[in-house]
Formats: C-alpha cells, structure tokens, sequence
C-alpha cells in the first residue's frame, strides 16, 4: 500500500499518511505525492477542502532522516519544496487532524492550515537545532508571530516537546478530543466547509493571508537555503548519523 494515501469524497480531499512503521516520517517521494495532490486539489472544481491526516497514535515524525542524508533537497524544485510551497499558497481550505506526536515539519506544515484539530496525546515538536539545522516553512517566522517570540524560542531553540494544551492555549489548535475522534471531527468540520461556496472561502482566505505571503515565500527561501547548506554541515551529519546508530549525539567538536 502506498505511504500516502489520497480519497476525495463530498468535496473534500483527504490526505493520509500511512507508513506507521517508520512512524510516518516522511521521504522524498512522499512530498512528491502530497505536492502533485496539492495541485491536482487546487486545479479539481470537486475538491473543495483538502484534509491531512495520520494516525490516532501519530501524525508523523518528520523528515524520514535516512532518506534525506542520501536525497538531500536540491533547490526549489525539490519536492520538500515543492509541497511546502503547494500548501502554503493552497487557496481552498486546509484542515489537519493530529495524534501523537508531529515532529519537524509534522508540526511547521500545521502553520499553513487553516483549522487543525488535536488528539490530546498530540505532541508538537521542532527540533531541527538539535538536529544542526535551522528552521523550515516559514517557521521562524509564523511561530514568533503565533506563539510570542518567548514562548517560540523556547520551542525552536530548545527543540522539547509542547503538548496539545499548550498548542491550543497559543491558538495553533482549534479543538482537542480523544485521539480516536480526532479524524472524525476534522472530517466532519471538512465536510460543512465543502458544503459553503466555495468562492467565498477561496476569497476570504486570500484576503486573510495576503499581508504575509510575500514575506513568508521570502522567509521561505532564505530558510531553504540555509537549511540545504546546514544538511551538509558536521553538527547535522553528527545529528543524523546519531540517530541511525541509535546513540545520542555529541556536538562538543562541531
Ligand atoms: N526518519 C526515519 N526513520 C524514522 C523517523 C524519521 N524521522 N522517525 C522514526 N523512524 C523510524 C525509527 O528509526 C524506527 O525504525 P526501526 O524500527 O527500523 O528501528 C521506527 O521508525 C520506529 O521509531 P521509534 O523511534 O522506535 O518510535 P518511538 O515511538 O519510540 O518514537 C518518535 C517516535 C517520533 C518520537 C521518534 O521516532 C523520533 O523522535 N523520531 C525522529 C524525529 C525527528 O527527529 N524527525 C526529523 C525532523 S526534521
């Protein structure tokens, strides 16, 4: 079965992640099927929300970090870029429904949705510091803006965890249920957007997200190089190699 799954009913595309063994960390090839979807989803007058989803006990843990050491993203045309692109400029509405935990990008994708619902075992977590790199999608961005700069640096720099509560306290959760009600909720909430015009919510989107789209295609970049850079550096190469070997990672000569 595929790694992502795509099912588009009553005008909503649902996008599943679906490799549970590896956690639904995600690879190159992964980000080109959510990418293609994506625009598939924003060109398909029968697609009118698109929703992500993973599993009650995780969304995902980021970055498939073995596939990213021997594909590392090269430039715009990536897919990584690709997707984080596509949904930032997604002009219908976007919904996600998370478990578990959402590492790395599991949690920065949640920035360019419109209303995200939480299991409240939902653990969100970007470590890319600990991971030698800097932040991605706008993230150094949008967490200052939504989060107060404090509270997103203790989360960017120090990289812990912060859990569902927390993430509905600072407002990048709309509603925490039971992991088990998580995607029923989200697809419910999916399925009375779909029923709106879907003019209105293209327009009233737009024009909410206009003042920052600039900045953030421009954070974007800059982001994107640095973290290309970054992959090739000696405390991300200790980071990654780390976790292949299970050991912890030592940053004292890098
Ligand atoms: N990339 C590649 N493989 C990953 C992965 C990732 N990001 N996250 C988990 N996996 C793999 C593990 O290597 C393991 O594979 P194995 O069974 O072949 O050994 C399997 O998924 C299960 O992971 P495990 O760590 O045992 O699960 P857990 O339930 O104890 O912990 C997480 C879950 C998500 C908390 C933990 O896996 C984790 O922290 N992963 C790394 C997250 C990360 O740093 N992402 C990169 C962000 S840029």
């Amino acid at each position: 079965m595929s790694d992502i799954l795509t099912h588009t009913e009553a005008g909503v595309m649902t996008i599943t992640f679906n490799r549970l063994d590896k956690k639904n960390s995600i690879t190159a090839a992964m980000y080109a099927t959510m990418a293609d979807a994506l625009q598939q989803a924003g060109a398909d007058a029968a697609v009118r929300v698109v929703l992500f989803q993973g599993h009650e006990t995780i969304f995902s843990a980021g970055n498939d970090i073995a596939d990213f050491l021997n594909n590392p993203p090269a430039g715009d045309g990536s897919p990584v870029f690709r997707f984080l692109h596509g949904i930032a400029t997604f002009p219908k509405p976007v919904i996600a429904a998370v478990s578990g935990p959402a590492v790395g990008i599991g949690t920065t994708m949640l920035f360019h949705c419109d209303l995200v619902y939480a299991g409240d075992n939902a653990a969100f977590s970007m470590p890319f510091v600990n991971l030698g790199l800097c932040p991605e999608a706008a993230s150094s961005l949008l967490v200052p803006q939504m989060m107060g700069y404090h509270r997103a640096a203790e989360a960017l720099l120090m990289g812990e965890p912060f859990m569902a509560e927390a993430a509905l306290e600072v407002g990048l959760v709309n509603r925490i249920v039971p992991p088990t009600e998580v995607n029923a909720l989200a697809q419910a909430q999916a399925r009375k957007l779909a029923a709106k015009p879907v003019t209105a919510l293209v327009e009233t989107k737009r024009l909410m997200k206009k003042g920052q789209a600039a900045q953030v295609a421009q954070q974007m970049t800059e982001e994107g190089a640095s973290f290309g850079r970054m992959l090739r550096e000696p405390a991300a190469r200790e980071a990654f190699g780390a976790f292949m070997e299970k050991r912890k990672p030592d940053f004292t000569k890098v």
